[in-house]
């Protein structure tokens, strides 16, 4: 099996107050990911939700579940996030004591492993556990807040990491976060990255025609074997 290019939208844009027919909105246009945005308002300043809001969606929905943790010692929930729904757990490196362990706790839940390096936040700290994961997720902004503007250091970042993998012959998925918009997303593809986030420029106007514009520029770059 080898890797696609996905959308992966950002409910943390989304209109809550609708919550369930915005997630609708972007799956049925043919989104696969939904990616869950959870903040403690410790590793980063704001609050955005948890567990409770995370398991009422889940029912009757059958897309992935991409979870990223923006919070302090994310060891202490993955069973709990397992448990929830999630399909895909991320954690930061920079939020966790134990990277190697958190992974392979995240494992023994069947659950696809990823780790997020903020931007200031070098390659390197991978080096011994790149083998174990399914996903890096570049941060493309400083976490904490939706609607940001893209870093263009980071394009190299990606590329770096894209290159790595490949020598290492590692079926990596690659996700960027954060500012990801109708510019950037081309950078960023071709930069190698082949999962896409994406919060204010999914859920900001029609969300279908969104979501097909993506998809429809996501198809054109080839995936990186
Ligand atoms: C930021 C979050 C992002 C956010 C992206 O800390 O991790 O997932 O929703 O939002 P946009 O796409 O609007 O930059
Ligand atoms: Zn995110």
């Amino acid at each position: 099996m080898g890797r696609k290019n996905i959308l992966a939208p950002s409910i943390l844009a989304a209109d809550f107050n609708h919550l369930g027919d915005e997630i609708d909105a972007v799956t049925q246009a043919g989104a696969e990911y939904l990616h869950i945005d959870v903040m403690d308002g410790m590793f980063v300043p704001s609050i955005s939700f948890g567990m409770p809001v995370i398991s009422s969606i889940r029912r009757g929905r059958g897309c992935f579940f991409d979870v990223h943790l923006m919070v302090e010692q994310p060891e202490r929930y993955i069973e709990t996030f397992a448990s929830c729904g999630a399909d895909g757990i991320t954690v930061h490196q920079e939020a966790t004591r134990h990277l190697h362990r958190t992974i392979q706790e995240i494992r023994g839940h069947g659950l696809k492993a990823g780790v997020a390096l903020n931007p200031s936040t070098p390659l390197s700290v991978l080096d011994y556990v790149l083998e174990d994961l399914d996903m890096v997720l570049i941060m493309t902004v400083n976490p904490g807040f939706g609607g940001q503007k893209y870093i263009p250091q980071m394009t190299e970042k990606v590329r770096t990491l894209r290159a790595r993998a490949e020598a290492l012959g590692l079926d990596l998925d690659i996700e960027v976060d954060g500012g990801v918009n109708d510019k950037t997303i081309h950078t960023v593809l071709g930069a190698g990255a082949n999962v896409c986030v994406a919060g204010s420029a999914v859920f900001g106007g029609d969300r279908a025609a969104n979501v097909h514009k993506y998809l429809e520029i996501m198809e054109k770059y080839p995936v990186y074997e």
